[in-house]
């Protein structure tokens, strides 16, 4: 928040600098062990795919690959209960936090604010608007690419992962009792849960990118509200 002589160096110079609570404790705390998890389910993921070059020596000396795949099968177990409580939170928490849950597909006026910030993004907007919560388009994005690939790959993920843990697991009888039929077979599943990397890299390349350049250009805070959960508006131009 700002202190009080922020407030009165702003007031000096005849600007007026306004901040409001957005975000709370759990969301924030959930959007960075939600973005670690994902690094590491990314990374570990990528040497699952394309291992690396054959060890010497026996196979029993070494167990990298057993340590890549736990790694792998942790962060997933992160990013599920992450995800869960994430969820009671949009529940109990305030308004912000449902926002990502829901979107307002029918108001017309909502779909004419993601264009606008499509405009803004491409630079062919000059006067960026200013939102308490996610803008429109970011909204859209994180429903549309982060919230459905983040259950695809859970899905995916622990169908894949009752395969070892075989019949009579709970995510044997959960997931893959269902999911891999539905996919016609294991090789399958493995490949979707393979692309289902690339959409959500695909987001994150887009969601910091736009963080970073909304931080710059829109005269609202971005990165640091998503730190202390304030959104500060600076209202007149210098
Ligand atoms: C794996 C990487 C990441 C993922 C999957 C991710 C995902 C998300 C999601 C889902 C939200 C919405 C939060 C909610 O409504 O609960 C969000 C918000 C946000 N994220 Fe990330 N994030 C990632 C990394 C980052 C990084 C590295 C930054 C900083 C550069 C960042 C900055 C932000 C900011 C500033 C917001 C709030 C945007 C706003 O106020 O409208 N994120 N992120
Ligand atoms: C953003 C989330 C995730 C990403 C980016 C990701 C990425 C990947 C990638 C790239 C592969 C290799 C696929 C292939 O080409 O064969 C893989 C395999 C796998 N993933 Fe994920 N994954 C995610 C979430 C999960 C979750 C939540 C689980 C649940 C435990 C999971 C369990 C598995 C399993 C069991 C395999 C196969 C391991 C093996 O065959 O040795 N993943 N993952």
């Amino acid at each position: 928040m700002l202190s009080n002589q922020d407030m009165q160096e702003a007031a000096a110079h005849g600007r007026s600098v306004k901040a409001i609570y957005v975000y709370e404790v759990p969301v924030r705390l959930w959007h960075w062990v939600n973005a670690l998890a994902i690094t590491v389910l990314a990374i570990s993921g990528w040497f699952i795919a394309s291992p690396l070059p054959s060890m010497p020596g026996e196979a029993s000396d070494s167990f990298v690959m057993g340590y890549i795949r736990f790694a792998h099968f942790a962060a997933g177990y992160v990013l599920l209960i992450g995800l869960a409580g994430r969820i009671y939170w949009a529940f109990v928490g305030n308004k912000h936090a449902r926002q990502m849950f829901t979107l307002p597909l029918f108001n017309r006026q909502w779909w004419r604010e993601v264009l606008f910030e499509l405009r803004w993004y491409l630079f062919l907007e000059r006067d960026p608007k200013k939102y308490v919560g996610h803008n429109p388009l970011a909204q859209l994005a994180m429903f549309t690419m982060f919230l459905s690939t983040t259950v695809f790959m859970i899905v995916t993920g622990f169908a894949l992962y009752g395969e070892g843990t075989q019949e009579g697991s709970w995510a044997h009888t959960w997931f893959t009792s269902w999911v891999i039929p539905l996919f016609g077979q294991s090789q399958d599943v493995h490949t979707w849960h393979h692309v289902g990397m690339w959409a959500m890299l695909l987001f994150i390349l887009l969601h910091v990118y736009a963080a970073l350049r909304e931080d710059i250009m829109s005269r609202q805070s971005l990165i640091s509200t998503m730190i202390s959960g304030w959104r500060l508006f600076k209202d007149d131009r210098p």
